[in-house]
């Protein structure tokens, strides 16, 4: 195997020195590329992930429209539940719909801990093409769900703006709850390292709904798992976690081993450096939002927020994925305002 030609990304998960900040965007393969919109029109959702062809081509589009320093696989947190037995809809204007969600030991015992390469070899197969194509530009990041945000859906059966139902199940059906979160992590722990062995580069947990949780919660519902997670895989590959809202954790994040540590808009650079010590890398965190304002106003807040990371231990990112009407010159603004950032010394 070559070498990446641009493995900024590589070198700042490892603490090396970069001669300058690498930058990518959470959902940065999606609705705002009009070259994603045309796939969108001739395909459904799914028939877009379980394409190698088409994956391949959406995951290769934002590197070569919008300039960003690392691919990141299309395909979606939701194929897990959906390898693990589930039935998962993607309908349009709705998002994802789980038409039968988990509620008792009876749902539980419909779904299984499956094999990875039978149910999910059509994203390691992606990955292989991905690898194939990206020529080594720049690393590939492979990508899953954390056991608790999957179990919200799992549970709650479609998307939420405080996943009640699923905290419910958790606090009235603790043993269940944790023989689910249990199942998730095993098969997690098959799919990120089928991942790494197909091509990927790094693996990223998303915790979309982590900021949901009490940090007692967090701990023992969210981070117990995560932590599986991240001491099955950290000697084969970097980890980062993203787990939006849980800053009152980076501490224990830090501790799992992970490479990286994503963070929101809502916390402060400085405080965030504190939490999760001077070591570890920490990634983000420009509110997506701002990217719906002015190109001159992007460039004014990218230079503050890259002033106030500071130079290395930083991969410059969105706090949350980009919206779908943010228009691609804005994005391509971003990225560029990271690339061509000074630091005054
Ligand atoms: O980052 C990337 O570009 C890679 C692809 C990717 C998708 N989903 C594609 C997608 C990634 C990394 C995800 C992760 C994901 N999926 C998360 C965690 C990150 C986050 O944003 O919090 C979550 C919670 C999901 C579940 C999910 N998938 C929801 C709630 C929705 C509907 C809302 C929405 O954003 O449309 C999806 C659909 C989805 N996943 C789309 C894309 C490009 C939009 C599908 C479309 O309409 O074309």
């Amino acid at each position: 195997m070559s070498s990446l030609k641009n493995d900024l990304i590589l070198k700042t998960l490892r603490g090396e020195q970069t001669e300058r900040t690498p930058v990518w965007m959470m959902r940065q393969a999606g609705r705002y590329l009009p070259e994603y919109m045309v796939l969108r029109k001739k395909y459904s959702f799914f028939e877009r992930c379980q394409t190698p062809e088409l994956a391949c081509e959406i995951t290769l589009q934002p590197v070569d429209i919008v300039g960003v320093d690392a691919a990141i696989l299309f395909s979606d947190i939701l194929v897990v539940p959906q390898a693990m037995g589930l039935e998962v809809q993607m309908v349009e204007s709705k998002g994802p719909i789980l038409p039968d969600p988990i509620k008792t030991t009876n749902d539980l015992n419909r779904i299984i801990v499956p094999d990875v390469n039978e149910t999910l070899g059509y994203v390691f197969d992606a990955i292989k093409l991905i690898k194939q194509e990206l020529n080594n530009r720049v690393p590939l990041i492979g990508f899953a769900g954390a056991p608790w945000t999957l179990l919200c859906y799992m549970v709650q059966g479609k998307g939420s703006k405080t996943f009640d139902e699923a905290k419910e199940f958790c606090y009235t059906q603790p043993a269940l709850a944790h023989q689910l979160l249990q199942m998730i992590t095993d098969t997690t722990i098959a799919y990120l390292k089928g991942q790494i062995a197909a091509g990927a580069d790094t693996v990223q947990i998303f915790d979309s709904w982590g900021g949901l949780l009490s940090p007692d919660d967090f701990e023992n519902i969210s981070l117990k798992y995560i932590r599986q997670i991240v001491a099955a895989l950290k000697d084969e590959a970097p980890v980062i976690v993203f787990a939006k809202g849980a800053w009152h954790s980076l501490d224990s994040m830090a501790a799992t081993g992970a490479a990286g540590l994503g963070i929101d808009w809502c916390i402060k650079p400085q405080l965030a450096r504190q939490f999760a010590g001077k070591n570890i890398t920490l990634q983000g965190n420009f509110d997506p939002a701002r990217l719906l304002g002015p190109i001159s106003e992007i460039q004014k807040e990218v230079k503050k927020m890259m002033n106030a990371f500071g130079p290395g231990n930083h991969i410059a990112n969105l706090g949350h994925g980009i919206l779908p009407n943010v228009l691609v010159s804005h994005a391509k603004a971003f990225v560029d305002a990271v690339k061509n950032h000074q630091f005054e010394n």
